[in-house]
């Protein structure tokens, strides 16, 4: 019988934004992430007539269910096993966090499937395996702070641990901006971002703030992270804006969010945001002033949602 696997949503610090190679899901950038406690994926995968793809219990058909049944095929094809699978899935990963569930969904599918073929791989080429169904999911399959190495080829990209149980006070909350699904994915979204006159220097930073990160996380020093995470987060969105054709994931409430959060450091409560392929923004905070943060998002926003999480741990298989 197999087992149910759980992988947690990560949230990139230093983010992944541009491949080299769209099949094998190859990064041109090495990416840091914090692993997140409040959003998980559930999966289970076992033997059946026909692929089939339940999520939250409902059957899914259509361009997601033939993402998750290539990815299965492709994985099959790489261990020589063969069958048809029912995958189920449980998002505990609620559309107001604005938190993308690719991370977690394809490390616990990854790792769902290792345990239904009795694979007995180790994290690291089950980190691999996750990559292949989205980049950011191969970073999920370790808790604490993770790093996903660039590497050039399918054997040498992959993430592994670097502080699995940080002792830092590191909070990260997650304020819906808007709940309706992205326009445009990331997958595209990074494609498209090739074009702006940075991106060279994009690819060009990406080592010395890998290694400033890595940094900041040893000496546990909250201000140096939070700064360089929106330092990164901001050189992202601008590859956006300067892209041929330009575009943006930013609302303007996302605009909003960001010049509270100067506000409010201004003001000496010390925070950064973070932002995804979304206009969700991501406050990183410290447990002391989470609460005073949170008070006056509500204050300025009309019915917003915020979610706060802490470090998560690595993929399990649930009893
Ligand atoms: C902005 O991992 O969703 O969240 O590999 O195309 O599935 P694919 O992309 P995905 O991209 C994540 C982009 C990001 C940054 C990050 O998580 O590193």
């Amino acid at each position: 019988m197999s087992k149910t696997a759980r992988a947690h949503t990560n949230i990139a610090l230093i983010k992944y934004w541009g491949k080299k190679d769209a099949k094998l899901r190859l990064p041109l950038m090495s990416s840091l992430s914090m692993t997140l406690d409040a959003f998980y994926s559930d999966t289970k995968i076992s033997d059946s007539e026909q692929m089939s793809f339940k999520l939250n219990g409902q059957a899914v058909s259509g361009p997601a269910a033939d993402r998750v049944f290539t990815y299965l095929r492709a994985m099959q094809d790489r261990f020589g096993v063969k069958g048809n699978l029912a995958v189920e899935s449980v998002n505990q990963v609620p559309t107001a966090a604005g938190l993308a569930s690719s991370s977690s969904a394809f490390a616990a599918m990854a790792a769902a499937f290792a345990d239904h073929y009795q694979l007995g791989v180790d994290r690291r080429e089950l980190s691999r395996m996750a990559r292949m169904g989205s980049g950011s999911a191969s970073r999920s399959v370790f808790g604490g702070f993770s790093v996903w190495q660039k590497g050039d080829s399918d054997q040498t990209s992959y993430a592994y641990p670097l502080d699995e149980e940080p002792d830092m006070d590191l909070r990260l909350l997650a304020v819906e901006i808007n709940d309706q699904e992205k326009k445009i994915s990331s997958t595209k979204g990074m494609e498209m971002s090739k074009s702006s006159p940075f991106y060279q220097v994009w690819l060009d930073r990406n080592d010395s703030e890998i290694k400033e990160m890595e940094e900041a996380i040893k000496q546990a020093d909250f201000s140096k992270l939070g700064s360089l995470a929106e330092l990164n987060a901001s050189e992202m969105h601008a590859l956006t804006f300067t892209a041929v054709p330009g575009f943006t994931y930013f609302e303007p409430n996302t605009i909003k969010a960001i010049k509270l959060v100067q506000d409010l450091r201004q003001q000496g409560l010390e925070c950064y945001y973070t932002i995804d392929a979304g206009p969700n923004v991501k406050v990183l905070c410290q447990g002391k002033n989470s609460k005073d943060i949170v008070n006056c998002f509500e204050s300025s926003f009309d019915r917003v949602k915020i979610i706060e999480a802490g470090f998560g741990p690595g993929v399990t298989l649930l009893d």
